[in-house]
């Protein structure tokens, strides 16, 4: 038997993304625990690849600058944007190195997203929530992240503290559309 336990942990991860989140800060030893989580996803050949750069106070308002510096948003999306950074905690830019002789991309990418499902998995049960944001304009951020020629930007983890209880799951597909058995 599979642990129930287990079952309402994963079934219980959702995206809460930033208007929801009140503003509040989370207390850095939170953040390095989930990071930890994250660490313990599998790897072929453990490359672990994942990289997380990790923006907040005013590292979190500079990223949003360059962001905004580099790119012509209309006032709404700026605004947005802004909102968006404020009430975050913590912004977590996913990122990647590659071992080219090694492994093929895919291989590194599904690892580090695994990484990236870990630490969200481990914010069930808790106020903090977030969501991972997959904007173009990451790639326009390479020389201010610091990456290699050999790294890669996957996107922004956002999280921030919530009070909510009634943000409601999304609805899957039925699983039996998407099984095929061969017995
Ligand atoms: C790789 C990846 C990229 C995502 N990028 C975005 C994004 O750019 N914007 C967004 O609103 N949600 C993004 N999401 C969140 C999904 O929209 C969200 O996970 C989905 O709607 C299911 O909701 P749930 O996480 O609450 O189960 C992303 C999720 C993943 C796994």
């Amino acid at each position: 038997m599979i642990s129930k336990k287990i079952s309402s942990i994963i079934q219980s991860r959702k995206s809460i993304y930033p208007n929801e989140f009140n503003g509040k800060i989370i207390e850095e030893d939170i953040i390095i625990q989930l990071l930890e989580n994250a660490n313990y996803a599998p790897t072929h050949k453990m490359t672990q690849p994942w990289i997380f750069k990790i923006f907040c106070n005013n590292s979190k308002k500079i990223l949003l600058d360059e962001i905004i510096r580099n790119n012509e948003f209309s006032e709404n999306k700026k605004k947005k944007l802004e909102n968006s950074f404020n009430k975050s905690s913590h912004i977590i830019c996913i990122c990647m190195k590659k071992h080219k002789n090694l492994l093929p991309e895919w291989e590194e990418i599904a690892a580090t997203a695994m990484a990236v499902q870990n630490l969200w998995i481990s914010c069930v049960d808790s106020n903090i929530g977030g969501y991972w944001s997959t904007p173009k304009y990451i790639n326009k951020l390479r020389t201010f992240l610091k990456l290699n020629n050999d790294e890669i930007c996957l996107g922004f983890f956002y999280l921030g503290v919530h009070n909510s209880k009634k943000i409601k799951k999304i609805k899957r597909d039925n699983i039996f559309d998407k099984i095929q058995w061969f017995r």
